[in-house]
């Protein structure tokens, strides 16, 4: 399969773009500033539609199917979202625009705040990380700050449980922490013995995702909190899995001090190739005077007579400094600010009722033929093994094979401590219907494991690219569509 290139379409003369009359002076451009040649490929408007959608077709989205990907919440992506991300006064204003001109953007980055310290039970939140990860980052710099300002410089150790998100140790070693493992238990809790031995006067804190990439709620999480915070610690949450939890628990008030919360899950943003992500963090009082600047603030109130206040900007006392230009991405503020008011308290809380509901029923119906490593009830995602008695079939072949069923695989060899782990997430966007279809595909592809392995094996069958060596697709990067990529 070749795709061609748009530069090979082109055919010299074709047009396919009328630009609309000028509506500002004209002004002469340096000369020296300009390109005599630039070679843009010369094509009519149907060569591109049909280019590009032809691309769009090679490729799988949410939009086409369900996309279990568990820990990335891949829930669809409500288009109300996009038509008000494309209103004039968002798209078209500028963030260095006089703050008395953008009031409105300001007001909506301001309650998006207020909200998100509801949602979560915090005292502050910052919108300028772009990425759950930055999020990571900008928390635990906030943690060592918080440390280093009362002075207590022997707190350098940082526990990560071994089910955690690699972006937890990754992100902490960039802050200059020690990164301790612990252990979980037999019942995919944090080891309450091998947490104990880590609490001394070293500690700076504990990252916890709750529910943990196992998709199981820390059965002990008050217990964890107190013993950090007895030692000295500080905890922070990674939020990824925030979606089990909205309108039900509030990390806040079981003693979190610090959370990322993922807009590109929880809140429906775009992911990845969709849009860039966003990652805002909220903070308990003890971490606020360290947020990074500037928060979106009221800075006149309003008055009496029904004058709305003026929206600026504030710096914490303690600041750890800016993260992000200007003030994070304001496209995705605003898309998680229309889901937000879409959908009320009642309408948030129903979407983690239904993402748990969900993924018991996949659960249910697949368990006992798919090995679950922890037998408990599952909150908005599972991880199975993909080691099936009686076959030899990997994890990966299953991923592949469903595939050819026209669903995208689950996240899979992750997280580490499962043994060819499938870690599955159907999300509350998935009818009935549609977790029955991917459950029997799951059923069918299990028979097949036995029947006809190589079918597993060799799989992808339908796909535009079929099995890749994932070894060497990491290391040699291949991005172009011209590119032939052989069939094996
Ligand atoms: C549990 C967990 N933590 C952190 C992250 C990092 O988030 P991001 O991809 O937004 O950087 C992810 C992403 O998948 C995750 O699943």
């Amino acid at each position: 399969m070749a795709e061609a290139l748009i530069y090979e379409l082109s055919v010299p003369g074709r047009q396919g773009l009328r630009f609309p009359a000028c509506d500002t002076p004209l002004a002469d451009l340096p000369q020296d500033m300009l390109r005599q040649e630039l070679p843009l490929p010369e094509v009519s408007e149907v060569d591109v539609v049909r280019h590009y959608t032809r691309l769009s077709r090679l490729n799988y989205a949410i939009d086409l199917g369900m996309y279990p990907l568990g820990s990335c919440t891949m829930k669809y992506n409500p288009k109300i979202n996009e038509e008000v991300a494309r209103f004039n006064g968002f798209a078209g204003a500028h963030p260095l625009q006089p703050i008395e001109t953008v009031q409105g953007c300001l007001a909506l980055m301001f309650t998006l705040q207020e909200w998100l310290k509801e949602i979560g039970g915090f005292a502050g939140v910052t919108l300028q990380p772009a990425a759950g990860a930055h999020g990571e980052l900008t928390g635990v710099l906030m943690m060592r700050a918080y440390h280093q300002a009362r002075g207590d410089l022997r707190r350098d150790k940082i526990l990560i449980p071994d089910s955690a998100h690699g972006t937890n140790p990754a992100t902490s070693a960039m802050t200059g922490l020690r990164v301790v493992e612990v252990k979980s238990d037999g019942r995919g809790n944090i080891d309450l013995e091998a947490l104990k031995a880590q609490c001394d006067d070293t500690l700076a804190g504990i990252m916890l995702t709750n529910p943990n990439t196992l998709g199981l709620f820390e059965e002990n999480v008050q217990t964890v909190v107190q013993m950090v915070h007895q030692a000295g610690g500080l905890v922070y949450g990674d939020g990824a899995n925030l979606n089990a939890l909205l309108g039900i628990v509030r990390p806040g008030d079981l003693g979190f001090d610090v959370m990322h919360i993922n807009l590109h899950k929880t809140f429906s943003t775009p992911h990845g190739g969709g849009g860039p992500g966003s990652g805002p963090v909220g903070v308990s009082a003890a971490l606020l005077d360290f947020l990074p600047a500037p928060l979106i603030a009221i800075v006149e109130p309003g008055t009496p007579d029904g004058d709305p206040p003026l929206y600026g900007f504030s710096t914490p006392a303690k600041s750890i400094g800016r993260v992000k230009s200007f003030n994070g991405q304001f496209g995705m503020v605003v898309r998680a600010f229309t889901y937000i008011l879409m959908h009320g308290p009642e309408g948030l809380r129903a979407i983690s009722e239904y993402a748990v509901l969900n993924a018991n029923y996949l659960l249910s119906k697949i368990k006992g033929v798919y090995p679950l490593p922890y037998d408990r009830t599952c909150m908005h995602e599972f991880v199975v093994e993909g080691h099936l008695p009686g076959s030899d079939v990997h994890a990966l072949d299953i991923a592949k094979r469903l595939m050819d069923y026209n669903f995208h695989p689950p996240t899979n060899y992750f997280p580490l401590i499962v043994r060819e782990a499938l870690m599955i997430e159907p999300t509350e966007t998935e009818s009935k219907a549609s977790l029955d279809a991917f459950a029997d595909a799951l059923l069918k592809i299990a028979e097949e494991a036995r029947s006809q392995p190589e079918l597993l094996k060799s799989a992808p069958h339908n796909t535009p690219v079929g099995r890749v060596d994932e070894v060497k697709a990491a290391k040699e990067l291949v991005l172009c569509c011209g590119i032939d990529v052989p069939r094996e």
